[in-house]
């Protein structure tokens, strides 16, 4: 093996009869951001939340294929579907937190897998989360306010500091951003350059100019399958393939 945190191969995946993914295969390592681009309605969504078994939610996908995490199938009957979803953690592209308080919304986690003996311990966990989201100063007085009470763009970063607050080992980020003004995207770019090294991160964006700031690598998806998966630099200014380039070039998408 590599040294691959996330491994993908030969995975397809279905809705009822149609192909959404065809037969891709990568690598992700533990310290690098990775970004998922290519045309809507080509598979990103999809093939992001087969890394931590979203699709399961969805009634009619099926995944065909291995998946493995630290080498370890991702898919096998015995993984822990729950503890997969902490250790692979995913930020949407609307800001969900919970209808609950802003300390609740980072203590979720922690508490459902015991990281936390004491409310001193879980104090000390939500805290951390919060500054390494980049949010505590603007929240630390109001704990108690509901997360919805928060800007987007804070909601956002309250997303963050939940999925880090059980202390994952990668990041799926769908579009994160692309509810959010150029100041608050500005947070979060900030924010993954911060996570980088930490976390193994991958971002789906729409946004050329945000995969080539915050990814080393980037994928190139079309139709479903993966087209083109190099260092960032090389996809967007020397691409080995057409379609790739059409797409970098704004000449469809
Ligand atoms: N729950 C579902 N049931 C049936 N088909 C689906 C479902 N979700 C996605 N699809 C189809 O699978 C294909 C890939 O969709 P997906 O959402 O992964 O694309 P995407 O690349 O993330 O697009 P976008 O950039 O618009 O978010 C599309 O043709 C879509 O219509
Ligand atoms: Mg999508």
């Amino acid at each position: 093996m590599t040294d691959a945190k996330l491994s993908a191969r030969n995975v397809s995946v279905f809705y009822g009869a149609t192909r959404a993914i065809d037969d891709v295969s990568m690598d992700i390592t533990r310290d690098e951001v990775v970004a998922f681009i290519g045309p809507s309605g080509c598979g990103k969504s999809t093939f992001l939340r087969t890394l931590n078994r979203m699709n399961d939610t969805v009634a009619n996908a099926r995944v065909e294929g291995t998946i493995l995490l630290d080498g370890e199938d991702v898919y096998a009957p015995a993984m822990d579907v729950v503890e997969l979803r902490a250790r692979v953690g995913m930020v949407f592209q609307k800001p969900n937190p919970f209808a609950k308080s802003i300390y609740a919304n980072v203590a979720y986690g922690p508490s459902i897998h015991g990281l936390a003996r004491h409310r001193d311990d879980m104090d000390r966990i939500v805290e951390d989360a919060l500054r390494r989201a980049g949010l505590w100063d603007e929240v630390k007085d109001r704990l108690d306010a509901s997360g919805t009470t928060l800007s987007g763009g804070q909601q956002q970063r309250l997303c963050i500091a939940r999925a880090i607050a059980v202390d994952p080992e990668v990041i799926l980020m769908d579009e994160p951003c692309s509810a959010l003004d150029p100041i608050a995207t500005a947070r979060i770019e900030e924010l993954i350059h911060e996570l980088r090294g930490r976390y193994a991160i991958v971002i789906v964006t729409h946004n050329m100019q945000q995969a080539a700031r915050v990814s080393q690598r980037t994928a190139f998806f079309n139709l479903g399958r993966l087209v083109e998966f190099g260092a960032t630099s090389d996809i967007f200014t020397n691409p080995v393939e057409e379609r790739t380039k059409d797409y970098i070039t704004g000449r469809y998408g």
